[in-house]
């Protein structure tokens, strides 16, 4: 069966993260989150994928290529300006023969896709959506379903008196072909707001999926580095053979780490990585290929993306650093900060509270403190 993965969005809400390369190429534990994607597809069957594009397309075609050496034919469709969820998939129309998967290029999942493809054809839906639990549905689009199954409405953000659900819209679909008759060529169109809801008022039979399988969308900065947290930790079940958990150290070839140094997994560290002495990595921690932890330094729940220097005695405590960013010595970055690529923070600054630095930019020392 082929699968489309959306991946056009702009990914705003990751900025500045998601200024050089689209949402669904941000590394996850030093790999491209679509890899992850791509490589949950295959081990669900799934071997024709199609990535509808908009955004920053040309980052995830060099890289990607023709699918072949991740187990997969992949095709690209590209849109000239934004047309949203459904416009996205009407856009690959012509690559459709048969029922097939929709994916948000944004969402990790465990979810049976073979169970929710005997689910979709048991009841003869024409559109079947998989939906997930949330903590605070207030937040989310409802989904309200029959004891079946069958989707009796949507209900936007709630206020409290009218939850009667706590299932979502999780992003992944089962469509027939027949529904794109119903998405207009060329418009920007939803599935939330327009596909759905119209198919609804027709009386078709639409359908939702219910399970409570690991599931995160990486759209926010606190849900990228939570993402990495759940992986290290084994709570993604697909990716427990191929990602080291629990305590776990790993480290590619030519990493360098002095023996005064403290690792404490789960820590993945990428090739050509060195470490200082004096230095403590405490997990879930992730260090790209080519960075340098100064002697003293302590990268606590962080992530470091390629070639990142630390100086002496820096602190990083769950935060993100890009490609490139340099971080001289005394400087604390924590509590959810965001360095992008080719930053320089000058000496003794304090980054905190989910601030967010822009590529390139240089922070002079002792600018900046919490
Ligand atoms: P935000 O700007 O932060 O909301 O992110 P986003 O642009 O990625 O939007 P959202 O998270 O709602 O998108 C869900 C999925 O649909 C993501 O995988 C997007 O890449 C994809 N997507 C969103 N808009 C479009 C679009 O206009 N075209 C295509 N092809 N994909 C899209």
């Amino acid at each position: 069966m082929k699968a489309v993965i959306l991946v056009g969005g702009e990914g705003t809400r990751l900025r500045p993260l998601t200024v050089k390369a689209p949402k669904p190429m941000l590394p996850v534990v030093n790999r491209p989150f679509l890899e992850l994607v791509i490589s949950y597809l295959r081990r669900h069957g799934i071997q024709d994928v199609i990535l509808s594009m908009g955004y920053r397309s040309e980052v995830i075609e060099e890289y990607f290529g023709d699918g072949q050496r991740f187990g997969v034919n992949l095709a690209y469709v590209v849109e000239s300006s934004p047309l949203g969820t459904a416009g996205g998939v009407k856009n690959v129309e012509k690559y459709i023969d048969g029922t097939f998967f929709v994916f948000n290029g944004d969402i990790l999942t465990d979810l049976d896709l073979g169970a929710m493809l005997q689910f979709h054809r048991e009841r003869g839906a024409c559109a079947t959506l998989a939906l997930t639990p949330v903590d605070d549905p207030t937040a989310y689009g409802l989904v309200e379903t029959d004891p079946d199954g069958r989707v009796r409405r949507f209900v936007e953000k709630p206020r409290p008196d009218q939850i009667t659900t706590n299932l979502i819209n999780a992003g992944t679909y089962i469509l027939e072909p027949e529904i794109l008759e119903h998405i207009p060529p060329d418009t920007y169109y939803m599935f939330e707001r327009g596909v759905f809801p119209s198919l609804l008022d027709r009386g078709s039979p639409l359908f939702g999926y219910p399970s409570d399988c690991y599931w995160i969308d990486i759209g926010t900065p606190a849900r990228y580095i939570a993402v990495h947290r759940d992986v290290l930790s084994g709570r993604v079940e697909h990716l427990r053979e191929s990602i080291p958990i629990g305590t776990a150290v790993t480290a590619g070839a030519g990493t360098r780490i002095d023996p005064g140094a403290t690792i404490n997994g789960p820590v993945v560290l990428g090739e050509g990585v060195q470490i200082e002495a004096g230095a403590r990595v405490r997990g879930p921690a992730v260090i790209g290929d080519g960075c340098r932890i100064g002697p003293e330094s302590e990268v606590d729940g962080a992530i470091l993306w390629r070639q990142v220097r630390l100086g002496a005695r820096v602190v990083l405590r769950e935060c993100v650093i890009g490609n490139n960013a340099t971080v001289d010595d005394d400087s604390v970055i924590s509590g959810g900060a965001i360095v992008s690529d080719g930053c320089r923070i000058g000496c003794r600054n304090h980054l905190d509270r989910a601030v967010r630095i822009w590529p390139d930019a240089s922070i002079a020392p002792n600018t900046i403190s919490f």
